[in-house]
């Protein structure tokens, strides 16, 4: 395995914690989380031992899309605060030591913005148009949409506007999407980005970052609905050849032009100091991730393998072992993330505690960035909802066919005994579960055992190990099916069981430093594991 060159930045080998404002804390009890209540959880957040925190968008916005639909990516909306809220924001995370990531929606805006609503009154052909995809439609009275493409929210990805005319959408017919062929739009970013950056905020995840730049908008795909299965990282309803086939000559992904884009990015951000940006995107084959991630475009780019992976060690090991060597072509680190607000949470995914806890424990010992989602440190469930309850435009627009990702945004619980579970003095905006006061935060504390402290633990050691923490080399070591085992230098073994049985290993090392469970054994190189366990054993 190729080792990685070391350098001096902070986000290659950092803990990034995410957090979903709307349901991390609410200071003014009306039940939606606001920056407010993210400066009153700092000292949690600290207490964690991340780095960083990252926080899905804070924009004015309607809020069709989770606050993905911007109407305004240079002001605050009224839900979570003002603009002096966020700059108290950013000062008050550094002051507790944390570095502060905002996420940049590029692929749309809101049709709240003034820009789409200025296209809307404009004619065709216009200049105010051109900055999204306007186009006539088809049919004798171009009654059909332009091409055949779905929509990733379900439907067409088209809708018409009064005088005919049809617009692209990806996502909600809310979210039109941008024309990066428009000089406006590069220009507009551009502003955006140096407006947070002299803000002092330290980098950007950077939404749908492979779909900037579209092709063929007139040309029908050959099978938009397979294209749509296949575009779903959670379903297996396209066999693993469909989806590669699909998705290596898609017409609005992952097209070559993107990377322009990041190379001028990439030049405002070498402006400022210890700038970071972390690319979202789902490309095929994974390989091609690399390229969003050489030395003049992103900083760091997502991949999603762990997002879905089973408690498996074979598939684990192919997984690590692809990502790690794929970024190592290009000198980037890689990035690993368990959950994220559009993916079911790590224990309701694997359906036990035990597991949930052993492939954390594996994840963390992996070399690059780790990213934590809130609410995963808790070990918290997804929430489960009535359908009437829901919000996300995916359960919404296709009406509870598919549930969408509400059950993973459900608000944080802080105390067991606080209404709301301390959250909010009002209604949360989604319904917390009566069995989430077992996972509240002020409980999990005082519990040696918990979640939390394994957890914390885990940070506490990944820092402080001179193995971990690192972007360097790893080595899988050879062991018996179903077993997973590597080395990082100096001096760390990791040894995981994904099987139902105990098993009895050799192995050369010294002393147990942490475990995902109870019942390891280890004495005179003689390694018992006990089944869904990791152990992080010193050499
Ligand atoms: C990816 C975001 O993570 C998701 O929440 C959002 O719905 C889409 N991009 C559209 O912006």
């Amino acid at each position: 395995m190729p080792s990685l060159t070391k350098h001096d930045a902070w986000w290659r080998d950092a803990v990034i914690y995410q957090v979903y404002p709307r349901s991390f804390r609410d200071s003014n009890g009306d039940g939606e989380g606001d920056l407010r209540g993210i400066i009153e959880g700092l000292p949690y957040l600290a207490s964690l031992g991340i780095d960083a925190i990252w926080l899905s968008p804070i924009y004015r916005s309607p809020n069709n899309d989770g606050f993905y639909d911007v109407a305004d990516p240079r002001d605050i909306d009224p839900l979570f605060g003002t603009l002096a809220d966020a700059e108290l924001l950013i000062k008050e995370a550094h002051e507790c030591g944390l570095k502060i990531i905002f996420d940049i929606i590029p692929n749309h805006f809101s049709s709240d913005h003034i820009w789409f609503q200025a296209a809307l009154r404009a004619a065709p052909g216009s200049a105010e148009r051109a900055r999204f995809h306007f186009y006539d439609g088809r049919g004798e009275h171009g009654e059909l949409p332009p091409n055949n493409w779905n929509s990733l929210f379900t439907g067409s990805a088209w809708t018409q506007v009064p005088d005919g005319q049809w617009y692209l959408h990806l996502f909600d017919p809310s979210q039109p999407d941008l024309n990066w062929d428009n000089a406006d739009v590069h220009e507009d970013f551009e502003t955006t980005i140096r407006f947070w950056l002299d803000r002092g905020v330290d980098g950007f995840r950077i939404d749908v970052s492979h779909g900037l730049v579209k092709e063929e908008i007139l040309v029908d795909h050959r099978d938009p609905d397979l294209l749509t299965q296949a575009l779903r990282i959670d379903t297996n309803d396209v066999t693993a050849e469909q989806r590669a086939d699909l998705l290596s000559d898609m017409p609005f992904f992952d097209r070559d032009g993107v990377h322009d884009i990041y190379r001028a990015w990439r030049k405002i951000f070498n402006e400022y100091k210890n700038r970071m940006t972390v690319g979202e995107a789902f490309v095929y084959p994974t390989s091609r991730l690399a390229n969003y991630v050489r030395h003049d475009e992103l900083h760091q780019i997502f991949n999603f393998d762990f997002l879905l992976i089973d408690w498996d060690a074979e598939k684990i090991k192919e997984a690590a072992t692809r990502v790690i060597s794929e970024l190592a072509t290009v000198g980037a680190p890689a990035t690993w993330a368990l959950n994220n607000h559009d993916s079911p949470r790590l224990l309701s995914r694997l359906g036990s505690v035990d597991k949930a806890r052993a492939l954390a424990l594996l994840t963390a010992a992996l070399p690059g960035s780790l990213y934590i989602y809130q609410g995963e440190e808790l070990g918290l469930p997804d929430g489960e909802m009535p359908l009437s309850a829901r919000r996300d435009p995916i359960a919404i627009r296709s009406q509870g066919a598919d549930l969408g990702r509400d059950g993973c945004r459900v608000p944080l619980p802080w105390s067991a005994h606080q209404v709301n579970f301390g959250f909010s003095l009002g209604a949360p905006w989604l319904p917390q579960m009566h069995s989430y006061g077992e996972y509240a935060i002020e409980r999990q504390v005082k519990e040696p055992h918990s979640f939390l402290n394994f957890y914390k633990k885990t940070l506490e050691l990944r820092k402080r190990h001179p193995a971990l923490g690192g972007d360097g080399s790893i080595t899988f070591l050879d062991t018996k099916p179903g077993v997973l085992a590597f080395t990082r230098v100096p001096g760390l073994v990791v040894v995981a069981n994904t099987h139902d049985e105990r098993v009895v290993m050799d192995v050369e090392a010294t002393s147990v430093l942490h475990t995902s469970g109870p019942g390891v054994g280890f004495a005179s190189e003689v390694l018992t594991l006990p089944p869904h366990t990791t152990v992080w054993l010193q050499r």
